[in-house]
């Protein structure tokens, strides 16, 4: 059975607590907006698809906590709520997509009253769960005939399960090549500040018992050096109408790195992931958080105080770079601009 990142249960948001994985499995209850809020903000939840689905449940919760007496008023409610949820991680497209399908489905069925608002949004965060599982499988399918015969694969960040629905992106193809008999070994880049590859990647990889091999992001290169990678496969939180993509810090040297060593560089998102509004790299908003989580970890000071540090939550690839896109609806190669326009018509 697949893990729930995140469920409606008892008229609360639940989600588990990603911060302290691997060594400690919490449940966390929302039973307010600001609590989801929270959790998305301080990555209590987060990867991209994960944080749209939370948010849906979050816009759903909203709604049946509003004391509004007529549609309207719950409407001006839920733009508020949405307002709230987008404003806590400006760089995962996901979550303002999530938010923004929740509106559109209260305004449909507003005809009918409040409490027809509130069973629909309960419905369609239930639906957009649903969807973004099957979508992490279709990736899976669509991706492993991607991973050369050895089956090397680094990747970055976590892009897995808990980085989604269920099954993940960038871990799909693998999990879906594994499950094929396939031999694969993955490379887990350990991924600094937030330690996603060491924590939850390794995690992850260690349960479905593929095998792994966890590395400090300054060991990538070298094991590009040794040949001991045959591709590489990240996930997003943003791919703009160019191809561009915005990704955890540290996925634009993989792929400078890649492009030196020969080796294919692979992005799989689905397609809520992609931003055709958004022309290029340049204008993804990029999330800088607290420099705390740079100088810290897990709570302990590592750097001396009073040090001035830097931490921009992701960077972006330029789409020159990028060998190919895996979405739920296939492939897509460049010329990215024309081939992202098209996938928009596919079903
Ligand atoms: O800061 P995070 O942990 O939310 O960043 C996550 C990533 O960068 C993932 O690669 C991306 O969201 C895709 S998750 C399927």
């Amino acid at each position: 059975m697949e893990l729930r990142t995140v469920w409606w249960e008892e008229e609360s948001v639940r989600l588990i607590d990603q911060r302290k994985l691997p060594h400690t499995f919490e449940v966390v209850h929302c039973t307010e907006l600001a609590h989801v809020a929270h959790a998305i903000r301080s990555m209590q939840v987060r990867g991209a698809p994960a944080i749209g689905c939370t948010a849906a449940y979050g816009m759903a919760l909203a709604a049946r906590q509003s004391s509004a007496a007529n549609p309207e008023t719950l409407l001006a409610d839920l733009q508020q709520a949405k307002a709230t949820l987008d404003a806590q991680r400006p760089t995962a497209v996901n979550l303002a997509w999530a938010t923004a399908r929740m509106v559109r489905r209260a305004e449909a069925v507003a005809v009918e009253g409040v409490n027809a608002i509130k069973t629909a949004l309960l419905a369609e965060a239930e639906a957009i769960y649903a969807e973004d599982l099957a979508m992490c499988h279709a990736i899976g399918d669509h991706g492993a005939p991607l991973i050369p015969p050895r089956g090397h694969v680094l990747t970055h960040c976590n892009a897995g399960g808990l980085a989604t629905a269920g099954y993940g992106t960038a871990l799909a193809p693998i999990r879906t090549a594994f499950a094929q008999g396939r031999p694969i070994h993955v490379f887990v880049d350990e991924t600094r500040p937030f330690l996603q590859g060491a924590r939850l990647t390794a995690w992850e990889l260690l349960q479905a018992g593929i095998p792994q091999t966890l590395i400090t992001d300054n060991m990538a290169a070298f094991m590009m050096q040794r040949g001991l990678v045959d591709c590489i496969i990240v996930g997003a939180d943003r791919i703009a109408a160019n191809g561009d993509v915005a990704n955890k810090i540290g996925t634009y040297g993989l792929a400078v790195l890649a492009r030196y060593h020969n080796i294919p560089f692979y992005v799989a998102a689905p397609y809520s992931t992609i931003d055709l509004a958004t022309a290029s790299g340049a204008e993804i908003p990029i999330e800088e958080r607290d420099p705390a989580e740079v100088t810290h970890i897990a709570g302990i000071a590592i750097a001396p105080h009073g040090v001035n540090a830097a931490h921009p939550a992701f960077d972006v690839t330029p789409h020159e770079l990028v060998t190919a896109i895996i979405t739920e609806r296939g492939v897509v190669r460049p010329p990215f601009l024309d081939a992202l326009r098209q996938l928009a018509s596919k079903p």
